[in-house]
């Protein structure tokens, strides 16, 4: 285990054989159509979509999208892309592929800008779901695992841009938030 982690919420086997349940799930609810377009929101979901991808025998495509909230603002609800998808959606059903879901705000958003650029729907996967801190009355199709209120990271999820890279989710240690 990394030394800065205090403890692991859920492991890499847990991952993979939940991923490997959604896997199933998705290819049995998308059966009888077109199969959907996966998009990732970067960077975080890049390790679970890795690990979803793996479990879904549709012949998926799937693209990218980043976005950010607008810094320096207090508005809440508006985010700046900064990558947008290279793929048109019109008329596609959209898996949207997130790391975790915690104020709701920005699926809520992704979606509404998926929908608007003629989607024909848009549901979501998250690895992780914190319900305790929902702002935004919305939840995802898909969920890997719920979680408390707490800071997670690994397995996408990061600190400062670092800990994405460990193979399981985890709490660091509070010696890392010291400044
Ligand atoms: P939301 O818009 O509030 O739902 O936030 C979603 C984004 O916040 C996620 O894609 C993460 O980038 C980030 N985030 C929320 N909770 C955590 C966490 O516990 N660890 C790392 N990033 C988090």
């Amino acid at each position: 285990m990394h030394p800065l982690i205090k403890k692991v919420l859920v492991s890499q086997e847990e991952i993979q054989r939940r991923s490997a349940e959604l896997g199933r799930i998705i290819d049995n609810d998308y059966s009888n159509g077109k199969p959907p377009l996966l998009v990732a929101l970067l960077r975080g979901s890049v390790p679970f979509l890795a690990e979803l991808i793996k479990h879904i025998t549709l012949d998926i495509e799937y693209d990218f999208m980043d976005v950010s909230s607008y810094e320096g603002t207090q508005s809440v609800g508006d985010l700046k892309i900064l990558k947008d998808l290279d793929t048109s959606i019109q008329g596609l059903d959209i898996l949207l592929v997130e790391d975790i879901v915690d104020t709701g705000n920005t699926i809520n958003v992704v979606k509404q800008m998926l929908m608007n650029k003629g989607a024909k729907s848009v549901k979501v996967v998250t690895l992780l779901d914190k319900p305790s801190r929902r702002t935004v009355d919305i939840s995802a199709e898909y969920i890997g695992f719920e979680i408390g209120n707490e800071f997670v990271v690994g397995f996408g999820l990061d600190f400062d841009q670092k800990y994405r890279n460990l193979p399981y989710v985890g709490v660091l240690k509070d010696e890392c938030y010291k400044v």
